[in-house]
């Protein structure tokens, strides 16, 4: 813990403050009732020292009495409030690393996976919240509990208080000593069990596949390894801890044995009354509780520290595509005119793209054709921005793609993207995934043109039919549909459809794109662009202009008669496909 963590700390206990204060004005009053205890006991022996009476032996058990109740009402509130700020904190900490997590780019994810994140999400803002609970109210209170008894036992013996405090430095040394080892060791359990989550994660989205390569054994086998080891990494954190409390309990008994000498002494010596030495030693057990808990409080606090720094590392990340001081607020609708110019992007430095020019104009069908990896799924990434090329090379209605906020032009493409991924939601909500106010007949209709509405209607629950986890698993070719009428529904005005029908038969996809067609020279309510990435001809043949990709280049564009005509890439590929169709009809 320091200071500069404190600081990056703050702004989540500010919102707090009001409560904060009166949960430390409790504590205040609450450890004031506790020291007064020993007080009154002393009173009582003194007083009773001289000659008891029923009503003398009354009067004290009543005040003491009342001040336990009073110290038990008092602590429970302030638990409440204590703990309940702990919870506030961790909601707030936890609802700004989901919104910084929607703001990151697709290198993040690579950087951090899955599991890592799980576990960021989880392990490490517990121990976050069990730092600004328990762990601020129980080091405030053994604070202020310290300063109390002290002043008290001062006043009553200064020199018998200093005895008393003579094991104090080495507790001082102790727990420094044990609290920076416990924290790096913490520290690397944390990160062992965030692989150890990644493994699980990866395991698990990919188990189809582990069984059908009966890689299990191998898994399981890598599996135990990193559990042997964070096992490994907890029992070497267990050794430490576990020397530190008995140490602590030692020097609190050498203590004891301190007081017991020296105060006995001093009382037969008569300066110190009976109760007085009865209250020494009670303060003495009363602080004694808050030593060895420091060690736990220390260990809390060491944990939440490492956890925090572990959240910052994601809360500080600054996302890489993000409105910035190109953007011009007055844009706030795109009419779907596409222009690369001169475009090159690479990966990490592996070129990908390179030097391509392709002007898509608003309206026009265009298609994509191009072996795989030559660049196409990278290509339609620039246009909705989830991957950034270099200022001045993407023109969207003729303007650079970053004058435009990022909110206006996503919210006009619809992307169906060559991966379909359905939640595990009803088919309604998902379809209807990021248009929340859509009605009923605009997703009957988005469902009716993405040919998926036959196969919804003979779902056991129609739209409110479940899909995945725990619901109907849906084919691919039905996935892919649904997906493209998510992407319909939005009406969009650039739509993307990467190899997004690749798993649906050709005769159903003829139609497909013949309503997409048909909506869009139409008009519908706006007319639309349409990019259709794919690898058969028959998808692409009649759109308004075809590009074909070859190792990040443009080789050939232009309607499907021009290319046959130049017998390019494109004839080649026309004729191979023609020879296959044939073949396959004489079988
Ligand atoms: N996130 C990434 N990081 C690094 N390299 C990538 C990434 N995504 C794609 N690539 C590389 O970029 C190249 C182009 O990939 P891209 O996905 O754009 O091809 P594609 O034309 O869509 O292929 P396909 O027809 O198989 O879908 C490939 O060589 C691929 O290995
Ligand atoms: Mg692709």
């Amino acid at each position: 813990m320091n200071w500069e963590m404190l600081t990056a700390l703050w702004p989540y206990i500010r919102r707090y403050r009001g409560r904060m204060s009166a949960g430390l004005i409790i504590l205040l009053v609450n450890t004031a009732a506790f020291v007064l205890i020993p007080f009154e006991i002393e009173l009582a022996i003194n007083d009773l020292g001289r000659g008891i009476d029923v009503a003398k032996l009354l009067r004290y058990c009543l005040l003491l009495m009342v001040t336990v109740i009073a110290r038990g009402v008092l602590n429970y509130y302030q638990r409440l409030i204590m703990i309940t700020i702990s919870r506030l904190i961790e909601f707030d900490l936890r609802n700004d690393l989901l919104a910084k997590l929607e703001t990151l780019s697709q290198a993040f994810f690579q950087k951090f996976r899955t599991g890592d994140l799980m576990a960021r999400a989880v392990n490490d803002l517990a121990a976050v919240r069990n730092m600004v609970g328990p762990g601020i109210m129980y080091s405030a209170q053994a604070v202020v509990l310290f300063v109390y008894v002290v002043a008290i036992l001062w006043r009553q013996d200064p020199v018998l208080t200093l005895i008393a405090f003579v094991p104090a430095p080495f507790v001082s040394l102790a727990v420094q000593w044990f609290g920076k080892r416990i924290h790096e060791r913490f520290e690397r359990i944390q990160a062992m069990f965030s692989r150890l989550s990644t493994r699980v994660e990866e395991n698990l989205g990919g188990l189809r596949m582990v069984r059908a390569y009966t890689r299990e054994p191998l898994e399981e086998e890598r599996f135990d390894r990193l559990n042997r080891q964070y096992v490994q990494h907890n029992m070497r954190l267990v050794l430490l801890a576990g020397a530190f409390d008995p140490l602590l309990q030692f020097l609190l008994g050498v203590a004891f044995v301190l007081v017991l000498w020296f105060g006995g002494r001093a009382v037969l010596e008569h300066r110190i009354t009976i109760g007085g030495y009865a209250a020494f030693n009670l303060y003495m057990a009363q602080m004694a509780f808050p030593m060895i808990a420091m060690g736990y409080v220390i260990n809390l606090v060491q944990r939440g520290a490492a956890s925090f720094t572990r959240l910052r590392e994601l809360l500080t990340q600054t996302p890489d595509i993000a409105d910035g001081p190109a953007t011009d607020a007055s844009v706030t609708a795109v009419r779907g005119d596409i222009e690369f110019r001169g475009l090159n992007f690479d990966y990490d430095g592996q070129p990908v793209l390179r030097d391509l020019n392709l002007h898509i104009r608003a309206g026009k069908t265009v298609a994509l054709v191009g072996h795989t990896g030559s660049g196409k799924s990278t290509l339609v990434s620039l246009i909705p921005r989830l991957l950034d090329a270099a200022p001045g090379m993407v023109l969207i209605d003729g303007r650079p793609i970053r004058e435009i906020p990022l909110r206006v032009l996503r919210k006009s493409i619809g992307l169906v993207p060559q991966e379909t991924l359905l939640f595990s939601d009803t088919l309604r909500a998902n379809i209807s995934f990021g248009v929340p106010n859509a009605g009923d007949a605009a997703i009957e209709e988005a469902a009716g043109i993405a040919g998926i509405a036959g196969d919804i209607a003979d779902f056991p629950e129609a739209y409110g039919t479940r899909v995945g986890e725990r619901g109907l698993t849906l084919s691919g070719g039905q996935k892919q549909r649904a997906a493209l009428a998510r992407a319909l529904l939005r009406n969009p005005h650039i739509l993307i459809m990467d190899d997004a029908l690749a798993s649906v038969d050709t005769i159903t996809e003829d139609r497909i794109l013949e309503q997409l067609e048909r909506g869009r020279l139409e008009g519908g309510p706006h007319s639309r662009t349409t990019i259709i990435i794919s690898h058969r001809i028959s998808t692409v043949r009649n759109a308004d202009l075809i590009a074909v990709l070859d190792h990040g280049r443009i080789v050939e564009q232009g309607t499907h008669a021009e290319l046959i005509g130049q017998g390019g890439a494109y004839a080649e590929l026309y004729e191979k496909q023609l020879l296959e169709e044939e073949l396959s009809q004489v079988e």
